[in-house]
């Protein structure tokens, strides 16, 4: 019988040791399970998003236009099957828990926003917020093997139990399946979810201070873009 050599590899200076990831995280038995979105998710990442993300709604629509926030996130979410590849969604023992969006390099399709359904839901003044907060968290430049983690967010009774760690480890797996070496993301300076970034080995690569359009769009101009190296 053959074998095939196969040689060690030691470890260089400044190389960090992946242990070999043999299946998708959230894939193996267990509480925590990680599937591609379907229709049954339209609603709860709706409601999960505006909620999880509330500060930025709350200065984009208005505190009293929540309601209607998650309804017309809802609508264009359902309508919008074209960018539902970019999902992938948390189950707790079952339960939706979490939700994430990552994009990769030439994949700019827009969700199907329509003007007068914003309007019925928000008025015109939330209407215009939202398309400005819109403009603010578009990302418009992923290169060649980049994975661009657009938004990830957990339901407030799920979080503290891993499920944020699971969900980025599996934008990691996905990105590698892609051929992608380089994660990366934006965050707002004070976001407690930095420290979670770090952990799972991202770097600050480039700050934003002060920014008066950003902080006009989403209530706050000071932001991180964080890389990970894959
Ligand atoms: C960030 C978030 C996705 C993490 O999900 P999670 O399942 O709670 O994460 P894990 O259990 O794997 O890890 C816990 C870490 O998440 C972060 N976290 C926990 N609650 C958080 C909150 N309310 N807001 C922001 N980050 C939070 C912290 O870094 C925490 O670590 P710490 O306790 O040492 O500070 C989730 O808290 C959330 O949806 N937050 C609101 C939306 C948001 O800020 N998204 C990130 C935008 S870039």
């Amino acid at each position: 019988m053959a074998f095939e050599y196969i040689p060690p590899v030691f470890a260089q200076p400044g190389m960090v040791q992946q242990p070999p990831t043999l299946a998708a995280p959230g894939s193996e038995p267990g509480p925590l399970q990680i599937r591609e979105m379907q229709e049954q998710d339209v609603d709860f990442i709706a409601r999960m998003l505006v909620e999880a993300f509330s500060d930025k709604f709350e200065h984009a629509v208005g505190k009293s236009r929540m309601e209607g926030a998650v309804k017309q996130t809802a609508g264009m979410m359902g309508r919008s099957r074209h960018v539902w590849h970019r999902y992938r969604i948390a189950l707790y023992e079952g339960r939706q828990a979490g939700a994430m969006a990552i994009r990769f390099h030439g994949d700019n399709a827009e969700e199907d926003f329509q003007c007068g359904e914003a309007c019925s839901y928000l008025g015109c003044c939330g209407t215009c917020g939202l398309t400005c907060l819109g403009l603010g968290t578009t990302e418009s430049s992923i290169r060649l093997g980049e994975c661009y983690v657009d938004h990830i967010g957990v339901d407030a009774s799920f979080r503290g139990r891993g499920v944020g760690k699971m969900l980025l480890e599996r934008a990691d797996f996905d990105a590698r399946q892609r051929g992608c070496t380089r994660m990366f993301l934006w965050v707002k300076q004070t976001n407690r979810a930095v420290h979670l970034y770090e952990r799972q080995g991202y770097v600050v690569v480039e700050t934003v201070n002060g920014s008066c359009f950003l902080r006009c769009a989403m209530g706050s101009g000071d932001f991180y873009k964080m890389q990970k190296q894959l």
